[in-house]
């Protein structure tokens, strides 16, 4: 089965979106435990933490990123769980006490809030371990180099040179240093986004030239993503967005809305924008969907 069957041509993006995304549930709900046992409660919370009403957009950008290539689906949708994993252990263990505190995810209560710190806390550590399971299964791929190298990437988006080291300057707080920021932005966010577009790329071995130019798109992407969510804490509403609003300048953190103000900070993400479909032109007419996608999750 190539990419496309499962997620039709001709339907309209946010159709797509809603598609992938009870794809992606189905697939994730298969691949986590089931609760039992005396350690059930921590099943039960990792399984509220994963399949609970987020986007999936991480998921969605490799499959869409994937019909670019003529690739199978099902590598591509398990790498994207895997990802999928990573991400929720990354907003459980965000949304903790001792980071940003917050009570309220996906419009439910967050994981420590709904369970205990302690239960948080083993939920992130389960979702990474079995963020790297399900990669070098080899059901994910019959190649156990390219499993190999997807583990490699994951590991990488996510350690001290990714996410965790992201979440670190975060924590950190540089208050005034624009380039500082962008590259906390690039790495607490931009890190794991970019893995989205490293799993069809790995999985067709792609050459140098598409590998450059998708990765230049997926780092434009992941910094203009997260300017429009400390955006939306300044601009949004918490029922819109699904938890508190407010948080960040209160909390003294430093992002591109707290040093440069709102116009400044949407006028960035048009000119991210930009560059993204810049970046797509070499992929010619088969990039329509990355287009459209990039004006979608930017318009939110
Ligand atoms: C939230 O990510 C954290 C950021 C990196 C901005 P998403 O906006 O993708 O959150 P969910 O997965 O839909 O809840
Ligand atoms: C979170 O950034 C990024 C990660 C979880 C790695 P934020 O702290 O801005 O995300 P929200 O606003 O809580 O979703
Ligand atoms: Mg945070
Ligand atoms: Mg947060
Ligand atoms: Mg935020």
């Amino acid at each position: 089965m190539s990419v496309s069957p499962s997620i039709p041509d001709r339907i309209a993006l946010a159709e797509r979106m809603a598609h992938c995304a009870d794809l992606v549930t189905v697939a994730l709900d298969a691949l986590l435990p089931r609760a039992e046992g005396p350690e059930q409660r921590l099943m039960e919370a990792m399984r509220y933490a994963a399949l609970g009403p987020g986007k999936r957009l991480r998921p969605f950008f490799a499959l869409e990123a994937a019909r670019m290539f003529d690739i199978e689906e099902r590598p591509v949708l398990r790498a994207a769980c895997a990802l999928e994993c990573i991400h929720a252990y990354s907003l459980v263990h965000d949304d903790l006490p001792a980071m940003d505190d917050d009570d309220i995810r996906r419009g439910r209560p967050t994981v420590h809030k709904a369970y205990d710190d302690a239960t948080a806390i083993l939920v992130g550590d389960a979702l990474q371990s079995i963020a790297f399971e399900i990669l070098s299964h080899p059901d994910t791929h019959d190649d156990a180099e390219i499993r190999s190298e997807l583990v490699r990437r994951l590991a990488r988006a996510s350690g001290a040179q990714g996410m965790a080291g992201g979440q670190m300057i975060d924590i950190l707080g540089f208050r005034d240093d624009l380039g500082a920021v962008a590259r906390m932005q690039r790495m607490k966010t931009g890190a794991l986004i970019a893995y989205a577009f490293e799993i069809p790329l790995v999985i067709a071995r792609a050459t140098d030239t598409k590998r450059h130019a998708l990765m230049a798109f997926a780092h434009d992407l992941g910094l203009a993503y997260q300017i429009v969510d400390d955006l939306l804490d300044v601009e949004g509403e918490a029922e819109d967005v699904g938890k508190a609003v407010r948080k960040d300048a209160a909390k003294g953190k430093a992002n591109f809305v707290t040093l440069l103000g709102v116009d400044e900070a949407h006028a960035r993400v048009d000119l991210l924008r930009q560059q993204c479909k810049a970046h797509l032109e070499i992929f010619g007419p088969r990039a329509t969907y990355l287009r459209e996608t990039a004006d979608f999750v930017l318009d939110r």
